[in-house]
């Protein structure tokens, strides 16, 4: 159990508030875990028919922790590394996700909103996948969603430039539902969850088999694992990992 992760369950409606303001809220090997562990637990709680993910503070989430990709990168990390377990419970999840997303979105951050079966922006939105410019690939299966989602030419451009986009853009490419004031961000939210933990989810359950194929996601975010956890080790990541730590900007051309 992590405190950076907050979990309540309330009239059918699981919430997970990311709670690392200070930190924009990256997420922790700790905090993959507790997320995994809930969305999991939620697929045989009968008392659970949505889930709705938010953040405390003014972003979402900065993404991956980049002191701990740091640390795997060096060979300092040690036991499980739970975002796995993490993005393929996101994949295989058969109940209805909801995101609530102010400020910041990055990385994984945005990729889980591809996961999502209702998204609600706040106006102050900024979503990037800035996966390249941090030397690695895409992720949670992204490398198809994304593309399949806003088309290829946008989605290159999002993960090779790694250039965040703003709410209005996110919602007129379809990655989210409803652009709202930052103040009626966390109503919206709740609002749409409890619309859907009123109707019979039986059927939102099958849909979501419908349309989203669990098992073909998970295998490519395993695709795109290999691919991670190659990048995370070469020395273009770690010149990209030192820059962030050294607040300055990378220079990949002295990297041989
Ligand atoms: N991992 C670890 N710490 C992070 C972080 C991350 N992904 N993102 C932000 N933080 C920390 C900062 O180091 C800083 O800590 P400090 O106060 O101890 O120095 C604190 O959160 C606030 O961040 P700061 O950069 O000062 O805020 P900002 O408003 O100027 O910028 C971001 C916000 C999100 C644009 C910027 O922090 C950023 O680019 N973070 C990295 C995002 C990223 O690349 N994530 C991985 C994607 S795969």
């Amino acid at each position: 159990m992590t405190e950076q992760v907050e979990i309540k369950k309330e009239n059918g409606i699981l919430t997970l508030t990311l709670r690392r303001p200070d930190k924009k809220n990256a997420l922790t090997n700790e905090m993959y875990g507790a997320l995994a562990d809930a969305i999991e637990g939620a697929e045989n709680d009968a008392a659970v028919r949505v889930i709705l993910i938010r953040g405390e503070g003014d972003s979402f989430t900065a993404g991956n922790d980049l002191g701990e990709f740091a640390a795997v990168a060096s060979g300092k990390a040690t036991g499980e590394r739970h975002v796995t377990r993490f993005i393929h419970s996101l994949g295989k999840a058969t109940k209805p996700l909801v995101a609530a997303v102010q400020g910041r979105a990055v990385g994984v951050g945005t990729t889980m909103l591809l996961h999502c079966d209702l998204v609600v922006l706040a106006e102050n939105a900024l979503l990037s996948t800035p996966f390249i410019s941090l030397a690695l690939v895409p992720e949670a299966a992204s490398s198809i969603l994304m593309p399949l989602r806003i088309g290829y030419a946008r989605a290159f451009e999002l993960f090779a430039l790694g250039e965040p986009i703003a709410a209005n853009v996110a919602f007129e490419w379809g990655l989210a539902n409803r652009v709202v004031p930052l103040d009626k961000l966390n109503a919206e939210a709740t609002a749409l969850a409890q619309r859907l933990a009123r109707q019979p989810l039986g059927s939102l359950v099958a849909t979501k088999r419908l349309m989203r194929n669990g098992e073909m996601l998970v295998k490519q975010m395993q695709a795109e694992g290999e691919h991670f956890e190659a990048r995370l080790k070469s020395a273009e990541a770690r010149e990209a990992f030192q820059a962030f730590a050294e607040r300055r900007p990378p220079d990949f051309a002295k990297v041989a």
